[in-house]
């Protein structure tokens, strides 16, 4: 029987549909929209697309979007700048400076100077310390996301082989730390991985974030598994695919994410929710 298809686009409306209303609550009791800042360093298209989908689906659930676009050219201490005058404005509720940066800019300077309180990605070094601990605040979203649509299967996870395929401060070590948390047994698949194949072939639930279009082969998925494709590559005909080679897998898994339609709209929808939580914390 083919795959069902986890559907991230309907599931995302239904977050950002709540997300909504909780917004709109929150000014009807006399408090500020939450305020999220995004910063766009550079003309990277793929970022455009991602930051451009993010400011159009926090102005559609209410929030404040507030847009830095700064050229490929900023220094790193006209950014860490901008980053402290966001962490001091008390309107500003969300910090997210999309990746990946120039590289005559430190990320990880970056990511260490924003408030952990507003570090609505989840990056900040305090954020991952309190995901590994396993009391975790601010969630990074794609991760987070991907446990949404785990949830979404009514499948039970305790106890199942996950394989994270990809081993991103972004998505791969969260990923694996999200799932080691919800009672999976986890194993991190990176390039140095030995019978790649055979790991995936063992796996319950897959998550594929490697970046290559169709690299994981149906014939290596379990039957029945749970199938998560976190990529987002530009195939040659110029259609978006994912990292899994969808029409194989679908032959296979039990469930299974589209590309596109999948694990994007889930990031922008935890994106939002992180945004919200920020807010909320920063009033109480
Ligand atoms: N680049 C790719 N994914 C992400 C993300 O989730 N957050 C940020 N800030 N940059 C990214």
């Amino acid at each position: 029987m083919p795959a069902q298809i986890l559907d991230g686009k309907t599931l995302a409306a239904r977050v950002t549909d709540e997300l909504r209303a909780r917004v709109a609550a929150c000014i009807a009791a006399g408090r500020a929209a939450p305020g999220l800042a995004v910063v766009l360093v550079g003309e990277d298209a793929a970022s455009q697309v991602y930051v451009r989908n993010k400011r159009r689906t926090t102005d559609g659930v209410g929030m404040r979007s507030l847009a830095f676009d700064l050229p490929a050219s900023v220094s790193e201490s006209e950014l860490l700048a901008l980053i402290g005058r966001l962490n001091d404005d008390p309107s500003v509720n969300g910090i997210l400076v999309q990746l990946p940066l120039p590289a005559h800019v430190s990320a990880e300077r970056v990511i260490e100077a924003i408030d952990p309180k507003k570090d609505v990605d989840g990056f900040h070094p305090y954020n991952i310390g309190r995901l590994v601990l396993r009391m975790p605040t601010l969630r990074p979203c794609t991760p987070f996301g991907c446990m949404r649509l785990l949830a979404a299967t009514g499948e039970d996870l305790v106890g199942r082989h996950a394989v994270v395929i990809g081993q991103s401060n972004i998505v791969g070590r969260p990923m694996a730390l999200e799932l080691l948390m919800a009672r999976c047994t986890v194993t991190i698949c990176h390039s140095a991985t030995r019978d790649l194949p055979g790991l995936v072939r063992q796996a319950d639930i897959v998550v594929a974030a490697i970046g290559k279009a169709n690299f994981v082969q149906g014939s290596w998925i379990k039957d029945g598994a749970m199938v998560i494709d976190v990529g987002i590559n530009r195939g040659a005909d110029g259609k978006l695919v994912g990292d899994v080679d969808f029409e194989a897998a679908r032959e296979r898994a039990g469930w299974l994410t589209p590309v596109p339609g999948g694990v994007g709209p889930m990031t922008i929808a935890t994106l939002l929710s992180n945004t919200l939580q920020a807010a909320q914390m920063q009033d109480a």
